[in-house]
């Protein structure tokens, strides 16, 4: 499964990226807003930076206009895919933009009927928000469950991009369903070296080996 970073911190993607841990960027508004750079001038230097995908966001919302917003953020570096959200304009513009040769990720997505149309799009991702979901009272891991089988009954290439991933167990979830890849912030995916009973363990270690008087360096 391959893990994209979902921040527009700089920062934070270097220190994940030395680790080798960073498949691909995605962004949206509201993480540009967040990181109080500007859209053109930090998504270069995200590309520059990491060698996958990283995912801009178009703001338009008629076809003709998302794609002129897509075209421009494609411009910025041949590693780009252009996000746009799943209305019917979105879909127009997935099919232009990726007719073109362009990645396109498909966003906002809350259903199956919405995943299995952004496929004959010809999306080259589909983000299930799962943390959104759950937010309603609705299954999010459900939605990604229904999209893997979906895509696999009829062998869609449309990677499942499981977005709005807030917890460590969404991850490994996601994992066993067989997402292709998830998004999350910096902070859960250090959170997933963390265990209660690793913390215990070394402190169990360090204070035997005090006892022991001795030293290995
Ligand atoms: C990424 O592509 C999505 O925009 C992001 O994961 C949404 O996450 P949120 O629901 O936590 O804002």
């Amino acid at each position: 499964m391959k893990f994209f970073v979902d921040t527009a911190d700089v920062a934070a993607i270097a220190e994940l990226n030395d680790l080798g841990m960073v498949d691909g960027v995605t962004t949206n508004p509201s993480l540009i807003l967040k990181s109080g750079r500007n859209i053109l001038e930090v998504t270069k230097e995200i590309c520059d930076l990491v060698a996958g995908p990283v995912s801009a966001e178009v703001v338009a919302l008629q076809a003709d206009e998302m794609i002129a917003e897509g075209r421009k953020l494609a411009a910025i570096a041949p590693n780009i895919a252009v996000k746009v959200p799943l209305t019917w304009d979105g879909l127009k513009a997935c099919k232009v933009l990726s007719g073109e040769g362009f990645m396109v990720n498909v966003t906002l997505c809350f259903s199956a009927n919405q995943a299995l149309l952004a496929a004959k799009a010809g999306a080259t991702f589909i983000s299930p928000f799962v943390g959104r979901l759950d937010d309603i009272n609705l299954d999010g891991l459900d939605l990604i469950a229904d999209i893997r089988t979906i895509y696999d009954n009829y062998d869609f290439d449309t990677q499942i991009l499981a977005a709005s991933i807030r917890t460590v167990n969404h991850i490994a979830d996601c994992a066993k369903i067989g997402a292709d890849v998830i998004t999350a912030p910096p902070a859960v995916i250090k959170s997933m070296a963390s265990h209660v009973l690793t913390d215990k363990g070394i402190d169990q270690f360090m204070k035997d080996w005090a006892k022991t008087g001795q030293k290995i360096l």
